[in-house]
């Protein structure tokens, strides 16, 4: 066999080598030593029953991670990024009004992928140090009566936890869905998807989880659905 006319040849890739780094920021954090031997483990063939054990060992970790036990559950391939925009993009639809309330950088991140969607947006912010009260989202979800309302848990751009407690209940008297991202919270406060009343939620497995980057675990509630 003729061997095809390249026009890109191979390139020279050296074998880098680095120095293990000391991770201190909220993530990339360090794997687990269980992590790195799951991560070593051979590739499965899509349609074998060890492949669909490890599905559902996938679905009940999650579960039990977020506190929820929705069969909505799924770990999307990407970046937390990735899992703002699929529960964003599933739950408010073009046109549609989602609040933000804003205390950092997420939000900002969330509001231009609701609207590159064509989906309303709604900005209330308090500021960097502080986080929302109850009354202040009240007032908001009252005025504003939007399709659902986006908040972030654990605020790695400004150092603060937001009380999402109650919250699930406040949105669903004004009809509106809430969303969390719970990115850098996960595994490091507690997180109550089901009693909180929370309807869309996403994490990333880089930060307190200690696992590579590129997965967004993602969960819906029933009220979602
Ligand atoms: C609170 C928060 N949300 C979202 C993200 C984005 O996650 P990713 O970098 O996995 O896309 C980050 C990343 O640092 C974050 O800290």
């Amino acid at each position: 066999m003729t061997s095809p006319n390249l026009t890109v040849p191979a390139p020279t890739i050296t074998d880098r080598h680095f120095v293990k780094p000391l991770l201190c920021g909220p993530g990339p954090s360090d794997l687990l030593p269980s992590v790195v031997e799951a991560m070593s483990k051979p590739i499965l063939t899509p349609i074998c029953d060890e492949l669909f054990n490890v599905l559902d060992d996938i679905r009940s970790g999650i579960q039990y991670m977020f506190q929820t036990r929705s069969k909505t559950v799924l770990a999307v391939s990407g970046s937390g990024h990735l899992g703002m925009e699929t529960i964003i993009t599933n739950l408010v639809a073009p046109n549609e009004t989602l609040l933000l309330a804003s205390r950092g950088i997420w939000e900002e991140r969330a509001l231009s992928i609701a609207k590159r969607r064509g989906i309303k947006t709604v900005v209330t912010k308090v500021p960097f140090t502080a986080t929302f009260s109850l009354e202040h989202l009240e007032r908001m979800l009252k005025k504003v009566r939007p399709t659902a309302l986006f908040i972030t848990h654990g605020d790695s751009s400004t150092g603060t936890v937001q009380k999402i407690e109650g919250l699930g209940k406040l949105c669903h008297k004004y009809g509106a869905l809430l969303l969390v991202d719970t990115v850098v919270s996960i595994a490091a406060v507690p997180f109550l998807m089901d009693e909180w009343e929370v309807d869309g939620v996403y994490t990333s497995t880089q930060k307190a989880l200690s696992g590579p980057p590129g997965i967004s675990p993602v969960a819906f509630s029933a009220k979602a659905e």
